[in-house]
């Protein structure tokens, strides 16, 4: 049986109205149902690593699992793994943590859900420099405030400068988002930018900033992954790190993020998992424990994979004409401006699905209709076909 309505009000509340479902997983179903008909489909739209989770990983969660690990922990994790990535922030990223500043969340995306919903309220204004990860603006948006969105272009190589972050800073401006490795651009904000964008926020102190961090394993070489609350250690008080082990560690479904920053918002979002979806599931998060503690070789083996596939991905992009594109320099999509061609990014995706079947994901999913975005998180051979499916494409509009 569908919703009813009573009049004019639905049983939906408001909140519920107005979100979107996300579209990167539309697409991707799509075109699964596609391939289920029996049709030739080749997928560049994976926001997540091909590969299999370093198997000491999966040995250390079956032994938790065995161990009897099955149990309801504390609410903001098991405090082994909170030890482990207060040590990890410190160590790895320059940003001194303790144990009470950390909060094991389900996902990356948890986190940033969670940091939101205790820190903005109606009338607050989130910043978000765009094209942006697509969850943002919900997730702003459930919280009761407004996004207001910093734009920039391919051509001024999607970076954010500080002069645009000045510009839209208001009074209402509450917090910041600095999402490094990018999604969907692939831009690294470098040291000196860091710096510049650090300059901008020491003069508005209401401001706080969130730092998603989630691909900072993901990054080509002649570039470095920094932390804000690293480079501008006099912010660290208002500076959240959101990361997690989908990315680096090849774990998208072992659902294990984390927030980190001042203690008092720490303890707030806590309090907020407590009452909502209670610990990350207890044996995952041993998983989780001996990922963070662990050595990095498969994180780097897996990294030196994606650079290799970037490159390649970026150098078959550049060769069809028309393209724009600013060669990412980090996580693994490649988000070139296909304006040139004239249709817009849906009715672009959706041709390229029916009439090539090469799934990619619209641009306008992230705030910016000109563009596409492919992931070069498939085998080579997938990317050489999805790149020759996208200039037959073009070449014959
Ligand atoms: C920029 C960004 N932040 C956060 C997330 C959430 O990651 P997780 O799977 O850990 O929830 C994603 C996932 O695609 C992402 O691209």
């Amino acid at each position: 049986m569908g919703i009813t309505t009573t009049g004019s009000s639905s049983v939906l509340s408001a909140r519920a109205t107005a979100l979107q479902p996300s579209l990167t997983l539309a697409i991707a179903a799509r075109a699964k149902a596609l391939k289920a008909e029996g049709r030739d489909i080749c997928s560049l739209s994976a926001g997540e690593p091909d590969f299999d989770t370093p198997a000491f990983i999966c040995e250390a969660a079956a032994k938790a699992l065995a161990a009897g690990q099955t149990r309801y922990g504390p609410a903001a994790g098991e405090p082994a793994l909170l030890e482990a990535i207060a040590a990890k922030l410190s160590q790895e990223n320059g940003v001194p943590t303790q144990r009470e500043q950390v909060l094991v969340t389900n996902g990356g995306k948890q986190a940033l859900f969670n940091l939101f919903q205790v820190v903005l309220e109606p009338g607050d204004e989130l910043l978000l420099p765009s094209p942006y990860w697509l969850s943002y603006p919900d997730m702003a948006e459930l919280a009761g405030a407004a996004v207001r969105t910093i734009p920039s272009s391919a051509a001024e190589g999607f970076r954010l400068r500080p002069e645009a972050l000045e510009a839209a800073i208001s009074p209402a401006s509450k917090l910041l988002v600095l999402n490094s490795p990018s999604n969907p651009t692939g831009t690294v904000l470098n040291r000196g930018e860091l710096e510049a964008l650090a300059a901008v926020l020491r003069r508005h102190p209401q401001l706080l900033v969130v730092c998603d961090e989630i691909y900072e394993f993901l990054v080509a070489p002649g570039h470095a992954h920094h932390s804000l609350a690293a480079v501008a250690p006099d912010l660290a008080e208002r500076v959240f790190i959101v990361g997690g082990c989908a990315k680096g560690w090849a774990m998208t479904g072992w659902r294990i993020g984390w927030l980190a920053g001042s203690a008092a918002v720490i303890q707030a979002a806590a309090a907020l998992q407590s009452q909502s979806t209670s610990n990350v599931c207890t044996f995952a998060q041993y998983g989780a424990l001996a990922a963070v503690s662990g050595p990095r070789d498969s994180v780097h083996a897996m990294a030196a994979q994606f650079n290799h596939r970037r490159r390649r991905l970026g150098e078959g992009l550049l060769a069809i004409p028309g393209l724009q594109l600013q060669q990412p320099e980090g996580a693994f999509y490649a988000f070139p401006d296909v304006s040139s061609y004239g249709l817009d990014s849906m009715s672009l995706c959706n041709r390229l699905l029916d009439e090539v079947g090469l799934a990619v994901v619209p641009g306008i999913a992230f705030g910016d209709d000109r563009c596409i975005r492919l992931s070069c998180a498939a085998a080579e051979a997938t990317i050489d076909d999805g790149l020759e499916r996208l200039q037959r494409f073009l070449e014959a509009l």
